[in-house]
Parts: C-alpha cells; sequence; structure tokens
C-alpha cells in the first residue's frame, strides 16, 4: 500500500508551477467527443481522473495522441456509440459528462450513477431535469443512467436550475450545444472552469454566451469543428499551496494562477494575517508567526469554494482562538476531521458547521485520505505536526493534483510516496521509499 511519510516543522520556501484545472479538463475531455475533428487541448493536468475519461473516451472510439507531458490531440471523427468501461466510469464523478456528450453526439448515452468522493448525499435530479427538458427520455436502473434523444435530435429549452450546481450546469451546456434552437441555462453555477468549457466549446464552433454569469445562453449549431485550446490553472489547486504556505510558516510564489480565480482564498488568508502579494500571473504568499482565527463560509464561486475548506480546517487548528467553518454546499464534509483529532485537534462538529479551538501544535500520527481535498488537508497537518504522519488511501489525492510530493519536495517539505508491501505479503513492513 503506498503511503505519504511526512516529517513536520518545515517552512515552505520556493516556487510552484500550477497545473491545468482539474475540474475544467474533466468536464473538457468528454465534450471533445461532440466534436468530429481533431481537439488539441494543451495544460492537461496528469492526474488519474484525466487518464481516465481519455481511456473511456478511447474504448468509445477516440483516438488519443499525447503530443507531450500536458498536451492531447483527441479525434473523435470515428467514435460510435458503444458499451463504455463502466468499471473506470463508476470511479469518477465526472463521468456524468458523457451523458450530455453521448446524448449530443449519437442521440443516445448509457453510463454509470457517479462515483467520486462521498461526502453527503450529491444526486443528479438537476443534471436529469436538463436532459429531460432538451427532449431526451433519462431513466436510472441498476445503477446505470440510460438516456435517449427518441431517435430524433435534442432541442433548445429553458431551464431553470432549483440548485445552484457546477455538474449540472456544465452538462446541460455540453448537451445543448448540437441541439436545435436556443437552450437557456438559469440560476446556472459561475465557477472559472464553466467559462473554461464554454470557451473550449466556441473555439470548437459552438454558441455559447453568458458562461461565468448566473443566466448562460446557447444557441444550436449543427456541427463542431476542430481546434485547439489550453485550460485554465487550476484555482484549488493554487489555493492549496497557498494555504501551506501559510501554515508552515513559509514563503512560497505560487506560479501560472489567474489572481482574480483566487480572490476569496487571498482575502480570507489575509484575515488570518498572512501576507498575499498579487502579481500578473503569480501570488506570493508569507506566512505569519502567529496566524489569526477567522470563520470561513463555503458558497459557490465566487465565494469561498467548498474544495478549499479541509485546508482552511487544517490551517484554523493553528490559529490563535476560535474559528467557525460553515459548509454551505455539502451535507457531510467533515470526515477529515476525526483524522485532525488524531493529531490533536480540537473540533466540535454539528451539521455543516465546525468550531475549531486553534492555537496548539499538531502531532504527527497514521491517518487517512478521506477523500481528495481532505487527503490535501492532512498532508498540510502532517508539515505543520511535530512527528511523523502517514496519510493513507493517498490513491484519493492523486486524483486531484499532479506530481503532489514532487512540488511539495521542491518547496523544503520533508515528504515521500512509500510503499508499504501488504502485511500478508511479507509479514513486515520493509520500506521501498520513493522522494
Ligand atoms: C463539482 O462537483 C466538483 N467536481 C467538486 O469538486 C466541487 O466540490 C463541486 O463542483 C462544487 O464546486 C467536479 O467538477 C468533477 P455540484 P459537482 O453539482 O458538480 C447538489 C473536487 O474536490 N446537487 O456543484 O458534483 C450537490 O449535492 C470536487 O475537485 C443536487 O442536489 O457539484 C451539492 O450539494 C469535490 N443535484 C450542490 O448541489 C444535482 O443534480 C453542488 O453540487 C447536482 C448537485
Amino acid at each position: 500500500m503506498d503511503k505519504y511519510v511526512i516529517h513536520g516543522g518545515t517552512a515552505l520556501h520556493g516556487e510552484v508551477e500550477i497545473s491545468g484545472a482539474k475540474n475544467a479538463a474533466v468536464a473538457i475531455i468528454p465534450a471533445a467527443l461532440l466534436v468530429e475533428g481533431v481537439c488539441r487541448i494543451e495544460n492537461i493536468p496528469q492526474i488519474s481522473d484525466t487518464d481516465m475519461l481519455l481511456t473511456i473516451l478511447a474504448e468509445l472510439g477516440a483516438r488519443v495522441s499525447y503530443i507531450n507531458r500536458t498536451t492531447i490531440e483527441i479525434d473523435c471523427t470515428d467514435a460510435r456509440y458503444q458499451d463504455a468501461p463502466y468499471d473506470l466510469m463508476r470511479k469518477i464523478r465526472a463521468s456524468y459528462y458523457l451523458i450530455g456528450s453521448m446524448l449530443g453526439r449519437f442521440g443516445s448515452a448509457k453510463t454509470t450513477m457517479p462515483g467520486g468522493c462521498n461526502f453527503g448525499v450529491r444526486p443528479i435530479d438537476q443534471h436529469i431535469k436538463g436532459m429531460t427538458a432538451l427532449g431526451a427520455d433519462v431513466s436510472v436502473k441498476n445503477g446505470f443512467v440510460y438516456a435517449d434523444a427518441l431517435g430524433g435530435r435534442l432541442h433548445g429549452a429553458r431551464i431553470y436550475l432549483d440548485k445552484v450546481s457546477v455538474g449540472a450546469t456544465m452538462n446541460i451546456m455540453i448537451a445543448a450545444v448540437l441541439a436545435s434552437g436556443r437552450t437557456i441555462i438559469e440560476n446556472a453555477a459561475r465557477e472559472p472552469h464553466i467559462v473554461d468549457l464554454a470557451n473550449f466549446l466556441n473555439s470548437m464552433g459552438a454558441d455559447v454566451r453568458g458562461a461565468g454569469t448566473d443566466t448562460i445562453k446557447v444557441n444550436g449549431v449543427e456541427k463542431l469543428h476542430g481546434g485547439s485550446y489550453s485550460i485554465i490553472p487550476d484555482q484549488i489547486e493554487a489555493g492549496t499551496y497557498m494555504v501551506a504556505a501559510a501554515a508552515t510558516g513559509g514563503e512560497v510564489l505560487v506560479k501560472n494562477v489567474i489572481p482574480k480565480h483566487l480572490e476569496c482564498i487571498s482575502a480570507k488568508l489575509r484575515e488570518t494575517g498572512t501576507i498575499v502579494q498579487e502579481y500578473e500571473d503569480s501570488v506570493l504568499v508569507k506566512g505569519a508567526s502567529n496566524l489569526r482565527r477567522v470563520n470561513v463560509k463555503t458558497m459557490p464561486y465566487p465565494g469561498f469554494p467548498t474544495d478549499m475548506q479541509p485546508q482552511m480546517g487544517a490551517l484554523l487548528c493553528l490559529a490563535n482562538g476560535t474559528s467557525v467553518i460553515t459548509e454551505g454546499i455539502y451535507d457531510n464534509r467533515f470526515k477529515y476531521v476525526n483524522e485532525l483529532r488524531k493529531m490533536g485537534a480540537e473540533i466540535q462538529v454539528d451539521g455543516r458547521i465546525a468550531i475549531i479551538e486553534g492555537g496548539r501544535r499538531l502531532t504527527g500520527a497514521p491517518v487517512m485520505a478521506c477523500d481528495l481535498r481532505a487527503g490535501a488537508a492532512m498532508v498540510i497537518a502532517g508539515m505543520c505536526a511535530a512527528g511523523e504522519t502517514q496519510v493513507e488511501d493517498i490513491h484519493f489525492i492523486e486524483r486531484g493534483y499532479e506530481n503532489f510530493v514532487g512540488k511539495l519536495r521542491a518547496l523544503g517539505a520533508d515528504i515521500s510516496l512509500v510503499s508499504f508491501p501488504d502485511e500478508a505479503e511479507t509479514g513486515s513492513d520493509k520500506i521501498i521509499a520513493f522522494g
């Protein structure tokens, strides 16, 4: 079993380069299925979620070529509707975007109910509402989602989302670009990755307007053509390194970012006394010797992102005083709190509220990565704790952070990826260490 082994107490110093945005890439790759031509996509993050989606597309007949580490070409000209690798689909939540892209391209779709991080109920009723409004017959049976345009072509519709949903907004956008007529998505999510998807689709000949606002208009077109596109930097990866710099009391230049996408994170960090200086495509974060307590409430963009909530939880264990985190998006995104308690954190959780008694030194411990961002939070806590921390289930982390160990080691962190052969195999803890 692979684990991260961390020895805390080192302040991070240096520069880190941010990769392409995971939550943009996992929508753009499935959307390439709509294009009968070659899509050249740059700044793809090297993470397992994108690898899995590219494998699924190849199974549907797409030709995928790796131009270099972060650039691929996807040619879906000869893609055909057929059974896809459902075992892969089941592992990632973003597989739901294949409903919109298969429906838009083939007029029919069969996917698994989405997998992914488990922090409370994560229905897809808004996705189904949108596809149905576009003229598809949608049903869920035996763990699969079936959608069919009943032999015709999807048609435009006016869709009001009952909940601000990133996934539903993007999925409906994907399905609507080849539908006949105009689609209006109201109460749409406004995250940067939604704008990125719209820009990708428009570079392939679609007509999507208003992305980034709460009303998106899609004028259906007959066909999309090939083209090239570069994915935006990852807002959450950048925020994770910003919080790590603040928590360890270091000084880190976070490069290849769009500072506007980080405004809420920068503002919240400044409230703790952390210095955040913005430049054109980078931010400099200088940790404060005494972190101040703050309150955080996660909201849809441009509010404080829920995907930064666990990382802030780890940081606020170190801040002087009592901080309150209110999770505004999910029912149960505090599973990581139990892991922080193993390190000496004093946190009370009541539903969507966590009360953190800060100002204490954490101590290293064996902990789990409960999900992608919770795993990142445990790494941040381990880098600040006294002693050794081992983080298990790091596959969650590898889903969303490219070269996490390499980037942190380059900043001075004492972290290694270590493979512990199963006890049953060797009866001992023989360790093979990877830097
Ligand atoms: C996306 O998930 C991201 N995942 C999540 O990032 C992120 O936390 C979330 O957006 C919010 O920003 C991907 O983009 C692959 P939602 P998604 O639909 O689309 C409810 C990470 O760490 N809802 O915006 O699933 C839902 O339960 C991951 O990178 C419905 O009720 O999130 C939640 O309470 C974790 N019905 C709220 O809306 C629906 O049909 C927001 O969910 C859809 C969602």
